[in-house]
């Protein structure tokens, strides 16, 4: 008989129909006379319930079902005497695919810390938190590239392997092929990448905007999605080396078209979340609310489908950095040091805490800030006539801090060049980017979403090691 999966059971199944089900053991409870399954196969977060009447020829196979076992069932979809579900299976044929001996399997029906799931990291998929998660993590996805399809944009593939660091902050993952315990050097002693794989040194990408930028010049609307990678030793609830990132890049657009394009995607991303991941959000709402319940009133987050809809009602607020600094420096927690880092004045780099206080104590909503001081940014971003910020771009949410970077860019040649030769960025191995400002240059301005930024945004998930399936950080490799 051919599988119907659980979804769609619980949604349009027919009553009396015969079907197969096939899953995982959730619970397993029940009486001498009749024994009660809870099954989920992960194509929804609710269970189908599974009734089994028990006698002699069933009873042995049914003693050795435990949490974590698979399970093929048969039988006939009838209306639920019980409360929780409307309809359950009443079993005619019960057939184990796979046992869990439960003295071994981790994954019990008990609340697990989500540091120990981690560490189970290949068996988390099966708890109701990491299977919600998954399934929302894909409906992003693709509501990402709808998003950009349906606005007439086309993707783009940027490499992964590259021979520039387009941050300019020097943050890369080597690639090499050479022999690390016996390194080929040239006659000044220093290690020959001649003889490396690509014949100079290559390196993980950290972003793929300036592919991005080469594909803009010419198709005008192009957008990459693809893994990025930092070696940054931050070992945060915000940073993992191997994170995803969505990178659209516009010609024609200036940093206000681009602030809006930020704003509208992440608007529709959120409204999409709210139309299609109901379930798995009201299941991670209420996982919050628990999580929190012994927290100060003051120091519970909102919940998780109010602040959803509460940054769709609210236009986010475009502020300048030098008038944030303004705010943050006069603000209670820098005048009585409660700041890590306090604001001493204009040019100071902006840590998350700064980022929250701003959004979550002064504005209330998410705030887009521009016009960074140069200095602290990158190499192409477009400079601004007062000759000292440049026309960059924070996105900035609560509880998150910074989820979107981006700028207008610099496409003045001479500009561009001179910045890079004072940022020490060697032309020799960016000739191609330059040469886009030689050739019919024209404005155009682009920016980077952290996906598993927008995940712990969507979730309300607090360590963004729980919303991709296998994190990278430092230390950290195990699956
Ligand atoms: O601000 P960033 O470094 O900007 C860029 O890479 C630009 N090239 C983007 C562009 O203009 N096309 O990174 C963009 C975003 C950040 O705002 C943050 O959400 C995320 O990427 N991000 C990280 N997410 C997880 N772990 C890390 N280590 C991250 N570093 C940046
Ligand atoms: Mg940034």
């Amino acid at each position: 008989m051919k599988r119907t999966e659980i979804k769609n059971l619980l949604e349009q199944g027919e009553l009396g129909a015969q079907i197969n089900v096939k899953g995982w053991v959730r619970t397993k409870r029940g009486s001498k006379n009749v024994a009660f399954i809870a099954l989920n196969d992960g194509s929804t977060i609710n269970n189908i319930q599974i009734v089994v009447d028990v006698n002699d020829n069933n009873s042995a196979l049914l003693d050795s079902i435990h949490t974590g076992a698979s399970l093929s069932v048969e039988g006939n979809l009838v209306e639920s005497a019980g409360s929780g579900q409307a309809v359950e299976v009443q079993t005619t044929r019960l057939e184990i695919l796979g046992k869990a001996n439960p003295d071994e399997y981790p994954i019990q029906p008990k609340k697990h810390s989500l540091e120990f799931l981690r560490e189970k990291a290949h068996l988390r998929f099966r708890t109701n938190t990491f299977a919600a998660i998954t399934r929302i993590r894909h409906s992003m996805i693709f509501a990402i590239h709808k998003f950009f399809n349906d606005r007439g944009f086309y993707n783009i593939h940027s490499p992964i392997i590259t021979g520039s660091d387009a941050e300019g902050a020097g943050e890369m993952f080597q690639v090499t092929t050479l022999d690390l315990n016996n390194l080929p050097k040239t006659e000044e002693g220093k290690i020959d990448f001649k003889q490396d794989f690509f014949g100079k040194p290559a390196n993980l990408t950290v972003s793929g905007q300036l592919e991005a930028e080469l594909a803009a010049l010419a198709l005008s609307k192009v957008y990459t999605f693809g893994p990025t990678f930092r070696a940054e030793n931050s070992n945060t609830s915000r940073h993992l080396a191997e994170f995803w990132m969505i990178e659209p890049e516009v010609a024609f657009n200036d940093i206000n078209d681009n602030m809006d394009l930020a704003e509208d995607m992440l608007k529709y991303l959120i409204q999409y979340a709210l139309d299609n991941c109901t379930d798995d959000l009201l299941f991670l709402s209420k996982r919050l609310l628990e999580e929190e319940k012994n927290k100060k009133a003051d120091e519970r987050s909102m919940e998780l489908i109010e602040k959803l809809e509460f940054v769709l009602k609210n236009p986010f607020e475009r502020v300048s950095y030098t008038r944030a600094i303004e705010i943050l420096k006069n603000s209670k927690p820098n005048k009585k040091k409660k700041f890590d880092y306090i604001i001493e004045g204009w040019g100071a780099d902006l840590q998350s805490e700064h980022e929250r206080f701003l959004v979550e104590k002064h504005f209330k909503k998410p705030v887009i800030l521009i016009d960074y001081p140069k200095e602290i940014k990158a190499f192409y971003m477009k400079q601004n006539d007062d000759g000292r910020t440049v026309r960059a771009m924070d996105v900035l949410f609560p509880q998150i801090g910074e989820i979107i970077g981006g700028s207008q860019r610099e496409e003045d040649y001479e500009k561009l060049s001179r910045r890079m030769q004072e940022m020490e960025i060697p032309e020799e191995s960016m000739w191609w980017f330059l040469e886009t400002r030689k050739f019919g240059t024209v404005p155009h301005s682009g920016y980077g979403l952290g996906f598993e930024r927008l995940m712990l945004f969507v979730t309300g998930m607090g360590n963004i090691r729980d919303v991709i399936a296998f994190p990278r950080s430092p230390l950290n490799l195990e699956f």
